[in-house]
């Protein structure tokens, strides 16, 4: 090796110690002696962009409170994993537990085992069965479905065929916007022409929707259970040349997805699915600090649509 190279080696060697003291320091993840507090974080899977969103919520607000360190862990959507993730972290005695679970029945045994132990448990966005766990947070989906459902009826003019593309129906958001939607259309002249289970993953909504495109002629409106769901769609119909024939609701409306394809005019709606990372933390120093803290925590939200985009939304209100 010359000597230029061995420089710039021994350049970047100093710069990554560097980095890594620095890194140490850094107040979003205080050293074990400084954090006041561990909270162990089991994250259903990162492979979309709303979990990464939560994420980065719940990394904010730990980093501004100071004393919290926080441990993630991606369960890369396998329900077997993140059962060994909630047991090593009880294992580990963490101060706390923040779980989004993949699904409800399988997970709820080891959550009610932490709890049991002694370890709080807070379960964000999707639920696990029975109370055995501190304090549940997250917007209500069956609430969502029914606005997606009367919005959708209004917009069609109480007819028109419709194809649901459902988010995975041993989740309970997939379930209750399933269930909200046809509590929505009831009554109408709505007809479900498809359906099928997408399991929140675009690529599996677009395989889906191509089988739907192949089997009908007449397609007036996709209701995908996520964001994801209706762009796979879209993409579907747009490579068969349909997508102008077709409207495309979704839900999540993340600035940087839903709220962009409502902008770009790629969805006709997206409701706003809040991920509740910043309000999972701000629980977790209650309950941590000894505060009683309620078992549901219900997030709002709004409706996102090209007319009223630019003034942030709608609320949904009381009447859905
Ligand atoms: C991400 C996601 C979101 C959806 C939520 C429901 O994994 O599919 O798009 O709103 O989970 O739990």
């Amino acid at each position: 090796m010359n000597k230029v190279a061995a420089r710039i080696i021994g350049v970047g060697l100093g710069l990554l110690a560097v980095w890594g003291c620095t890194k140490k320091e850094s107040p979003a993840q205080p050293t074990q002696e400084k954090a006041q507090w561990t909270i162990g974080m089991s994250q259903c899977n990162l492979g979309e962009p709303w979990r990464v969103q939560m994420n980065a919520d719940i990394r904010q607000a730990a980093q501004e409170k100071g004393n919290l360190r926080v441990i993630f862990k991606d369960a890369q959507n396998d329900t077997l994993k993140q059962q060994a993730q909630v047991e090593e972290f009880i294992s580990a005695g963490v101060d706390l537990i923040i779980i989004s679970p993949k699904e409800a029945a399988p997970l709820t045994p080891v959550v009610a085992q932490a709890y049991a132990k002694g370890i709080p448990v807070i379960v964000l966005d999707r639920r696990v069965l029975g109370d055995q766990y501190t304090c549940f947070i997250g917007a209500d989906n069956r609430k969502i479905g029914r606005a997606a459902g009367k919005w959708i009826a209004s917009k069609l003019g109480g007819k028109g065929k419709i194809v649901e593309l459902k988010g995975l129906m041993t989740s309970t958001p997939g379930q209750d916007r399933h269930a909200g939607f046809r509590e929505g259309i009831e009554g109408t002249q709505l007809e479900i022409i498809f359906e099928a289970d997408m399991k929140w993953l675009e690529p599996n909504a677009r395989k889906e929707m191509e089988s739907a495109l192949a089997r009908f002629p007449q397609i007036d409106l996709v209701y995908a259970h996520n964001d994801p769901g209706a762009h796979g769609a879209y993409l579907a119909a747009k490579a068969a040349g349909r997508e102008k024939d077709i409207l495309f609701v979704g839900i999540d409306a993340l600035p940087q997805e839903g709220q962009a394809y409502v902008k770009q005019g790629i969805l006709a709606a997206s409701f706003e699915y809040p991920t509740g990372g910043r309000e999972a933390v701000e629980t977790a120093v209650k309950i941590l600090s000894g505060q009683s803290v309620p078992k549901e925590i219900i997030l709002d939200s709004r409706v996102f649509t090209p007319e009223n985009i630019d003034q942030g939304g709608e609320w949904l209100g009381k009447e859905n």
